[in-house]
């Protein structure tokens, strides 16, 4: 386990979106090392940036066109490798976004093996073996291509899945793990990885990390076959590199080789959606049905929802890799769509207090808003949560020099959109409170990755939430009214948002309070 994820906290960057510092209305590499400084007094020390490969950008880029080359719009690889040296001079490392699952359409592989008689890559991809044999329990596109079989497809019609083989395979088609052009397939994802790690780049988060392996590997022991190998090969050769994959299962993903993975799940009712998001999204991305998010001060959130949940998870992992919670990501509605700036700090605090390393999505510490816009390369609902970073008042909100017009999408119009530079010069803002809850969790050992969680108070219907990490006493109440409970631990107030003590063995919250204790 590489020692420097003990004391990490990521910054997610979308780099469409970020700083666009050549003016042409989309962000850049440049953008984001000229940055780095906000971001590490930001209080982060290491970023993740969603794909910047070439690609069709029709999934955003999750959509590769080739794995070894910036996508021109964002600069050059030597840009990419000034933003590693520029990052490790900081002390802030960066993960690239690994999609080892499908590669855009117009990849070179894929055009060569849509062929009608492929002479390289005929099964770099998933093909049955006749233009109207389907794939069973797999998506798939016939008619489409001159070699007269069936595609597999990961995600998007876009995105034909590369073959690393079926755990089981059932029929002709379907080809073993082991099979030479499996294996192939996974070597050529091992050079791409040592590509950009040996340019300087410090590991990759995993897009759909899960997904490699078809074929009945439902419990995933031939997909994790495959990434015990992988990290085999970073143990050996890149032992400080780090692996978080996008697999939504810790107790799965961390034996299957992974440093960390994220607790997400995207359907309401999952453990994490219930501390933020519990609530559908309508045709028009409005919230929809009743929101008893935990950190609604109206709701009736139940903290045994999201408890139940990690703690599965924590016990399976803690003394193995780490449990990742996002304040949001591209994929996500942004948390001010529901909460408020003062809801939406509570839940900061617990974010960033709790085991594991926390990843905070650029926007979310100023309460960027969703906005809600057409689609733009296949985002959809989640394109309202991918709008320009919002710097200063004026134009484009600093985003960019470019007119309006040519924005890669628009800015928040709203007169009162929040800005750094606004919230830097306000001490109660949201930005300021992200900045000292990063600054007190850098501060105490006690806050870092490693497993010393105990919960102290989460019981049905009652509230504070308290729990316990090494010699520190941390309490939340999201709710309006003033809350109690009963408490052994004496301590010394280290941190708070708004009222909250300890005395008398009781631990007294009012309304919306949060608060860290030196017992
Ligand atoms: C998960 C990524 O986060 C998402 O943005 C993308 O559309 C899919 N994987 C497909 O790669």
């Amino acid at each position: 386990m590489p020692a420097w994820l003990d004391n990490a906290v990521f910054y997610e960057i979308y780099p469409q979106s970020f700083l666009d510092a050549n003016g042409d209305g989309i962000g850049d590499l440049e953008g984001i090392i000229q940055k780095l400084d906000y971001i590490t007094e930001l209080g982060c020390n290491a970023l993740w940036i969603n794909p910047c490969f070439d690609s069709p950008f029709k999934d955003a880029g999750y959509d590769v066109r080739d794995y070894r080359k910036v996508a021109p719009r964002y600069g050059a690889n030597d840009d990419l490798k000034r933003l590693f040296a520029e990052a490790r001079k900081k002390g802030v490392k960066v993960l690239l976004d690994l999609v080892p699952g499908h590669t855009a359409e117009d990849h070179p592989w894929f055009i060569e093996s849509a062929k009608a008689h492929p002479v390289r890559y005929k099964n770099r991809y998933i093909w049955t073996d006749h233009c109207f044999t389907r794939a069973e329990g797999l998506g798939f596109i016939g008619g489409e291509a001159e070699r007269a079989s069936v595609y597999i497809t990961n995600f998007f019609k876009c995105q034909p899945a590369l073959n690393y083989g079926f755990l089981k395979p059932s029929e002709p088609w379907q080809l073993p793990m082991d099979h030479r052009d499996c294996l192939e397939t996974r070597e050529a994802m091992k050079e791409a990885m040592r590509f950009w790690l040996d340019a300087g780049c410090d590991g990759f988060r995993v897009d759909m990390a899960a997904s490699l392996v078809k074929g009945d590997d439902e419990e995933k022991s031939g997909t994790s076959a495959l990434w015990q190998d992988i990290r085999s090969m970073l143990d050996k050769d890149y032992p400080e590199a780090a692996i978080v994959s996008e697999w939504s299962n810790p107790s799965q993903a961390i034996k299957a080789g992974f440093h960390g993975d994220f607790l997400l799940a995207f359907f309401k009712g999952s453990g994490y959606q219930s501390l933020l998001r519990d609530y559908r999204l309508d045709e028009y991305n409005r919230a929809e049905g009743e929101d008893n998010s935990f950190f609604r001060k109206d709701g009736n959130g139940d903290i045994r929802r999201f408890l139940k949940d990690y703690l599965f998870h924590y016990e399976n992992t803690k003394d193995s890799g780490f449990i990742s919670l996002v304040t949001g990501n591209h994929d996500l509605v942004r948390l001010r769509h529901t909460l408020s700036p003062k809801e939406m700090a509570l839940a900061y605090g617990m974010i960033f207090t709790m085991p594991g390393v926390p990843f905070l999505y650029y926007g979310d510490e100023i309460g960027m808003r969703y906005l809600n816009l057409p689609t733009k390369e296949g985002g959809y609902y989640r394109t309202g949560s991918r709008t320009p970073m919002q710097w200063k008042a004026g134009a484009n909100l600093g985003f960019s020099g470019a007119p309006p017009d040519k924005l890669y999408l628009p800015v928040d119009p709203a007169a009162d959109a929040p800005t750094v530079e606004a919230q830097e010069k306000d001490g109660s803002s949201l930005l300021n409170t992200v900045k000292a809850l990063l600054k007190l969790r850098r501060a105490e050992p006690d806050l870092r990755a490693k497993p010393n969680l105990e919960i102290l108070c989460a019981e049905k219907g009652k509230l504070p939430f308290i729990y316990k990490r090494g010699s520190l006493v941390i309490a939340v109440n999201p709710r309006g009214e003033t809350v109690t409970a009963p408490i052994q631990e004496r301590g010394t107030l280290l941190y708070s948002l708004g009222k909250c003590g300890i005395d008398n063995q009781v631990c007294r919250m009012e309304g919306q309070s949060f608060g860290v204790w030196r017992i």
